[in-house]
């Protein structure tokens, strides 16, 4: 097989490189060489998605048996369609990594691949959908622009030639958002460690390598439709999640939970400051048994804590990235909150 991998440096892109290689596939990766490096043996293109020129150009360099699209997170649809409309000749199918956010039920409601997309036009540009600095209801930003993004890679190459992939929260090395990382650093500091919510609360992050490795099949397979992409419901919890922090650190710690409400009461903010601790009903009830049908295959979520924290403690610091701020709590808020539970 012959692959292009947009992106290719970063994260899932990487790890879609590096799995394309040890199956002897032959890579490239289309990317600006400002995140990070693609593994050894991938054949770097340079370019920008947003100018027009980079993109009418990246055809010359095909055929590819499929494209593997993983570098439109920050993209207006349009930008992805002006890129599906030079590709179209180039290659034989168009795997495109989307996300959960694109339903509108998300994160309220469960899911499967039925459910209600948001709108966002295939033709959208980076303002649509931007909602106004002081907007206090539901933020559908990014899920319009990857709604509209879809329907840009399906208005451009036939439904036999399309997979769309849906993740919810991707962990595993490599991982710059800051979740895993946080998650892991604290357990190793030892003490009394807030745990949120219900140790038996089911929880579904996709382990990076098993999203890659499900991406890859889908380019083998071309015209698979859409996916979601996480582990299956009841395959981790949340106390299992936080027990494999503390043993692959090491640590002397040992959680001491808060419920729901407490948290709620002390305005901990949701998905960002204790990363993962989400109490709206839809956030971990998403149905990819379709992708489970299709092969996609789940490591246990300890092996991703493990394979993290190794990756960590052997220098894998990626690229600063403004999220990795975003994430986490100081020890004196920790420490107030505790204090409550213990009055
Ligand atoms: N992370 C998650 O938990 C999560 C969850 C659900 C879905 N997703 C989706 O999964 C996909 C992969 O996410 P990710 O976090 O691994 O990576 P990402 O931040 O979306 O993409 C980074 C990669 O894209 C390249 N890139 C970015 N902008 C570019 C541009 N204008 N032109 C050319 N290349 C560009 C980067 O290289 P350069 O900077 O060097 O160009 C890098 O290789 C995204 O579509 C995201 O929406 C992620």
């Amino acid at each position: 097989m012959r692959i292009l991998v947009l992106g290719g440096t970063w994260f899932l892109g990487r790890a879609v490189a590096q799995a394309a290689l040890e199956r002897g596939w032959e890579v490239s990766a289309f990317n600006r060489g400002r995140s990070g490096v693609a593994p050894e043996g991938v054949t770097e293109i340079r370019g920008d998605r947003t100018v027009p020129a980079d993109v009418a150009d990246l055809a010359v360099h095909g055929p590819w048996d499929a494209v593997i699209d993983t570098s439109a997170s920050e993209l207006a649809p349009r930008d992805v369609l002006a890129g599906a409309r030079s590709l179209e000749q180039a290659a034989g199918a168009y795997v495109f990594v989307s996300t959960v956010n694109a339903y509108r039920g998300w994160p309220d409601e469960p899911l499967t691949e039925s459910s209600e997309l948001l709108d966002g036009p295939a033709d959208a540009d980076i303002e649509y959908g931007r909602l106004p600095a002081d907007w206090d209801g539901p933020d559908w930003y990014y899920g319009r622009q990857k709604a509209g993004a879809e329907r840009a890679a399906l208005t451009t190459f036939s439904a036999d030639r399309v997979s769309i992939l849906r993740p919810g929260v991707i962990l595993g090395p490599g991982e710059y958002v800051g979740r895993l990382p946080w998650w892991l650093h604290r357990a190793r500091s030892g003490g009394p460690m807030l745990a949120p919510g219900a140790p038996d609360k089911g929880v579904q992050p996709i382990d990076v390598r098993d999203l890659a490795d499900f991406a890859l099949e889908q380019a083998q397979a071309a015209g698979g439709g859409s996916y979601n992409v996480t582990a299956p419901m009841g395959h981790a919890t949340m106390g299992g999640f936080l027990n494999a922090c503390l043993e692959v650190t090491g640590s002397s710690g040992h959680l001491v939970w808060a419920s729901d409400a407490l948290l709620i009461d002390h305005g901990v903010k949701q998905w960002t400051e204790l990363p993962l601790w989400r109490t709206n009903a839809g956030a971990w009830r998403v149905d990819s048994s379709r992708a489970q049908a299709a092969g996609l295959w789940c490591r246990p979520l300890a092996d991703t804590v493990a394979d993290t924290w190794q990756w960590l403690r052997t220098g894998g610091t990626p690229v600063e990235h403004p999220r990795w701020a975003e994430h986490g709590m100081s020890g004196v808020r920790e420490a107030e909150i505790l204090a409550k539970l213990v009055d």
